[in-house]
């Protein structure tokens, strides 16, 4: 096993990762250490990797089974877990979200690597929803536990209609192909460290049991914790950066800030598993089936 340190980057999220070079197959003691950094600090910073779409499959695969690039946007060509996050292709991420949550297992884990960067801003934020998550006042958790959301990837990304040309007409067309809406807990249990955190995010669209008006209200003041300053990691992303982080327990956002300028990150997913209330009832699927995008993690 190779020399691994692990050194914080903020008090609640966030590691920089050195001493393992994860461009070489890892054995099973390295595998177990980044998974403990990955439970403790949920995003984990890999500087000066040497790696390709081929090698980035690889690493990812250390942690489980890949989901292929996305249910519904097409993969690079070539490598077909790989998921170009390209600014001058993808619709915008500047919105909080989990990645893939609108189906019934969203991956468990995702890795960005960076491809082109802009000179300056584009940095990714990813918050802690298990920091958020005991940032609550108690009546608010007592509340927080009893609700379960609907999460769909069909919804009004409120881009004013002018503001919609035709390419990303196109994309959105794309994106929403197929209709998937997925029940889940607001409160989720991670399988590994039974940790609770917040599981909402931009995909979460409707509180079960509440109108459209409601369920705004209460998504925004449980989303209130989730992007507080103290529970983000800002990175700034270099070139030959690789980020791995636990997509059960955090959000991201993609700062939109760098002029349109071409960016460009490489994303692989790991298959995760249906996510647990802390009742232990399981998430269902209402609409759409992932079954070409992911298998389902045990
Ligand atoms: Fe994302």
């Amino acid at each position: 096993m190779t020399d691994i340190e692990i050194q914080k980057v903020t008090a609640r999220i966030g590691a920089r990762i050195s001493g393992v070079d994860i461009a070489k197959p890892l054995d099973e003691a390295t595998v177990t250490a980044l998974r403990g950094a990955l439970d403790e600090h949920k995003a984990l910073v890999f500087d000066d990797v040497d790696l390709d779409d081929e090698g980035q499959q690889a690493f990812a695969r250390h942690f489980g089974d890949l989901t292929t690039a996305h249910p519904t946007v097409p993969a690079v060509e070539g490598a077909p877990n790989v998921l170009p996050v390209d600014s001058e292709r993808g619709r915008a991420a500047n919105h909080w979200h989990t990645d893939v949550t609108f189906v019934l297992n969203p991956p468990q884990a995702s890795t960005l690597r960076s491809i082109t960067l802009p000179p300056y801003g584009g940095e990714t934020l990813i918050a802690s929803s298990a920091a958020a998550y005991r940032d609550l006042p108690e009546p608010l958790r007592r509340l927080a536990d009893t609700l379960w959301a609907e999460h769909t990837n069909d919804y009004d990304y409120a881009v004013p209609d002018e503001e919609i040309d035709a390419a990303h007409a196109a994309q959105r067309a794309q994106f929403t192909s197929i209709t998937y809406r997925t029940a889940h807990p607001v409160v989720r249990v991670h399988p590994l460290t039974g940790e609770r955190g917040l599981f909402i995010g931009g995909f979460a669209q409707r509180i079960v049991g509440l109108s459209a008006g409601e369920s705004r209200k209460i998504l925004d003041l449980l989303q209130a914790y989730v992007v507080r300053p103290e529970n983000i990691l800002r990175h700034r992303w270099s070139p030959n950066q690789l980020v791995l982080f636990d997509n059960r327990i955090t959000q991201h956002y993609a700062i939109d800030n760098y002029d349109g300028l071409p960016r460009r990150l490489n994303r692989v997913t790991v298959a995760g598993d249906v996510p647990v209330g802390i009742e232990g009832k399981e998430s269902h699927s209402i609409a759409g089936d992932a079954s070409h995008y992911t298998p389902v993690a045990a």
